[in-house]
C-alpha cells in the first residue's frame, strides 16, 4: 500500500480493519450535572482519530464522532453544582464517615471494571494507545483506586488515637479542601485524570472535571457510572474547549484545588486567574525532559533496552520518558549502533497489530513539529542513524535516533513527546551535570554505570536537581506507591497513592484543655457516636 506519490503507508482500506476492533460512531451528547446527565443541543466537537485509512487521496483520519462543546454557562453550572454539594464543608459527601466515601469510590470501581472492553477500545481509537498498552492503563487505574482505599484506610487508623501534650488532648485527622478542578492530559486521559480525581473525591472534596482533548469518548461510559454512584453534584463532568471553560472557572474564586496535568505555560495563565491565590492548592504535572547518562562502564545490554523503552514507550509521549540521552564518549561507538538496531527494529503499526511498538500520533501538529526538529539538528551536522527513521506517514511518525546531538540544536533543549531520542556524546562529566542543573525542568534521571564510586559522584548532585534518580533503568511514574513529583518547572505538589490523600486534603484538629469537664465531653462524644471527625473506631 503507498500513499500517492510517497512511500509505503502501513493505513489500511477501512474494510481491512480487523472486525474485533472496528468502533462505532459515537455522538456524546450527556454531560453531568448536579447528579443529572444533561442532554446538549449546542455546537459539538467532531472527533478525528489518529488512526487514518488509506484513501485515493492519501491517509485520512477516522472520525470517530464527537462530543459537547459547552461553554462558559455550563462550566459555572457544574462549579455552582460541585459548591453546593461541598456546602462549606457541611454537605453530605464531607461529612460522610470515611467509611461512607469509601463505599462509594468501591461501588465506583465495580461499575468501571465493567465498562473496560470500551474504554480500551476508545484508548485504542482516541489515543493510538496500543492494545496492551491500553489494557495496561486501564488495570493500573482500577488497582490505583483499589490502593487508594486500602491508603485511606491506614491513614485513618493512623488518625483515630488522640494526642497528649502539655496538658493538651487533640484529635488531628485530615479534611477535605473543597472544590477541586481536576484536568488530565491526552498520554494517560484515564490514569492520570482519576490519580487526582479519586484521591480528591474519596477526601471529601467535591469535583468538576474535563476530560482531555483527545480522550474525551472514554469517558462517556464511565461518568454514568459516577452518576449513580456519588452524591448529586459530587462528581460534574463537562466537555469542550478548555480555553472557553476553565478561565471562567478559575476567575470566580470557587476553585480551592487546581490539579492539573499539562503544560507549566497553561498552568500558569490559569493559576494567575485565581483572584485568591493563597487560598488555591496546586497539585500540577508539568513538562520534562528527562535525561539519561550513560557512563562508560555501564551495561551495554542493559542500557540500551532501558534508553529503548524509556525513550519510545508510547511513541516517547511520557512526561516520564527519556527525551535526552547523554552518553560518554569511550562507548559511544557501540552503543550508538546498537541503540539504532533495536529502534529500526521496532514494529510501527496499528494499536491492534500484534507486538507493534511505535502508533499514530494523536497530536495533529506533532509530525510538522518532529520534522522541524529533525531538520534543525541536522543542518547543523547530526544525523539520523537508523535507516527509515524520522519519516512521517500521515499521523505516524517512524522513530529516529539522532546523533550527535549538540547544545544549540532545537532537540538539546525542547521536550520533544514524540519518538525521537536525541544522543549526546560527552569527554567532560560536568556536561551532563551541567545542562541538568541548567534545565528549566527537574523531574527525572536515570543514570547508567557499574562503578559505585563513580556513579555516587553523579547520583549526589542529580537528587538535587530532580525528584527520582534511576539507577541501570529508565525513568517512570510507578510503581505508584513511590513519591511522583518534581522541581522547577516540572511539578507542584506529589502524587502516589497515599501522598495524593495528602495533597487533596488538610491536617485539621480538635483540641482541648484536658479538665475533667473536657474529658467527659470528649468521652460521651466519642461513646454515643456523637460526631464524624472525632472518633476513634477501627476501620476494617
Ligand atoms: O506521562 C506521565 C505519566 O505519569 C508517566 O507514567 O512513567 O508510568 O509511564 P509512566
Amino acid at each position: 500500500m503507498t500513499t500517492p506519490g510517497q512511500h509505503p503507508t502501513i493505513f489500511p482500506e477501512v474494510t481491512a480493519i480487523p472486525a474485533a476492533y472496528r468502533q462505532e460512531r459515537i455522538d456524546q451528547r450527556c454531560y453531568l450535572i448536579d447528579g443529572e446527565l444533561r442532554s446538549w443541543d449546542g455546537p459539538c466537537q467532531e472527533v478525528l482519530s489518529p488512526i487514518c485509512v488509506a484513501t485515493a487521496a492519501g491517509p485520512q483520519r477516522v472520525n470517530l464522532g464527537s462530543f459537547p462543546l459547552l461553554g462558559e454557562k455550563e462550566a459555572l453550572a457544574a462549579l455552582a453544582a460541585a459548591v453546593k454539594a461541598y456546602d462549606q464543608g457541611r454537605g453530605v459527601w464531607p461529612t460522610l464517615p470515611v467509611s461512607g466515601r469509601i463505599a462509594a469510590v468501591a461501588a465506583f470501581a465495580a461499575a468501571m471494571r465493567g465498562r473496560r472492553d470500551e474504554v480500551v477500545r476508545l484508548l485504542m481509537w482516541e489515543i493510538a494507545k496500543s492494545r496492551g498498552d491500553a489494557e495496561k492503563e486501564f488495570d493500573r487505574t482500577v488497582a490505583y483506586i483499589d490502593d487508594t482505599i486500602a491508603a485511606l484506610k491506614e491513614l485513618d487508623h493512623a488518625s483515630s488515637r488522640f494526642v497528649r501534650a502539655d496538658g493538651v488532648v487533640g484529635q488531628i485527622r485530615r479534611a477535605p479542601l473543597g472544590v477541586a478542578l481536576c484536568l488530565g492530559p491526552f498520554n494517560y486521559p484515564l490514569n492520570e485524570t482519576f490519580t487526582t480525581l479519586i484521591p480528591a473525591l474519596i477526601m471529601g472534596n467535591t469535583v468538576v472535571f474535563k476530560p482531555p482533548r483527545p480522550g474525551t469518548l472514554l469517558f462517556g461510559p464511565l461518568i454514568k457510572a459516577m452518576r449513580d454512584t456519588f452524591p448529586a453534584g459530587v462528581v460534574n463532568a463537562i466537555y469542550g474547549s478548555g480555553r472557553a471553560t476553565i478561565p471562567p472557572l478559575m476567575s470566580s474564586g470557587a476553585i480551592d484545588v487546581f490539579a492539573f496535568i499539562g503544560t507549566s505555560r497553561a498552568a500558569n495563565t490559569l493559576q494567575k486567574l485565581h483572584p485568591r491565590p493563597h487560598r488555591l492548592r496546586l497539585v500540577l504535572g508539568l513538562e520534562a525532559k528527562n535525561p539519561a547518562i550513560v557512563l562508560a562502564d555501564a551495561d551495554l545490554d542493559l542500557a540500551v533496552s532501558e534508553c529503548l523503552a524509556g525513550a519510545l514507550g508510547f511513541n516517547g509521549q511520557r512526561c516520564t520518558a527519556l527525551k535526552i540521552v547523554f552518553v560518554e564518549r569511550p562507548l559511544a561507538e557501540a552503543f550508538v549502533p546498537r541503540l539504532a538496531a533495536v529502534v529500526a527494529a521496532l514494529r510501527c503499526g496499528l494499536p491492534w497489530d500484534a507486538g507493534v511498538a511505535i502508533t499514530p500520533l494523536p497530536e495533529e501538529e506533532k509530525p510538522a513539529y518532529l520534522e522541524e526538529l529533525l531538520a534543525d539538528a541536522l543542518a547543523l551536522g547530526a544525523t539520523v542513524v537508523n535507516p527509515g527513521g524520522g519519516v512521517a506517514d500521515g499521523s505516524l511518525v517512524t522513530p529516529a535516533l539522532v546523533y550527535p546531538v549538540r547544545a544549540g540544536m532545537r532537540l538539546y533543549s525542547e521536550e520533544q513527546f514524540g519518538p525521537v531520542i536525541p544522543v549526546v556524546p560527552f569527554d567532560d562529566p560536568a556536561l551532563p551535570l551541567d545542562y541538568v542543573a541548567a534545565s528549566p525542568y527537574g523531574q527525572q534521571a536515570s543514570l547508567f554505570g557499574r562503578d559505585p564510586a563513580r556513579l555516587a559522584t553523579f547520583l549526589d548532585p542529580l537528587v538535587h536537581q530532580v525528584c527520582r534518580v534511576n539507577l541501570n533503568g529508565q525513568c517512570q511514574r510507578g510503581p505508584d506507591v513511590f513519591p511522583f513529583t518534581g522541581r522547577k518547572d516540572s511539578a507542584v505538589g506529589t502524587l502516589s497513592v497515599a501522598d495524593a490523600l495528602r495533597s487533596f486534603s488538610i491536617r485539621t484538629m480538635v483540641a482541648a484543655k484536658e479538665t475533667p469537664a473536657n474529658r467527659e465531653i470528649l468521652q460521651r462524644m466519642l461513646r454515643e457516636r456523637q460526631s464524624t471527625f472525632l472518633s476513634t473506631d477501627f476501620l476494617f
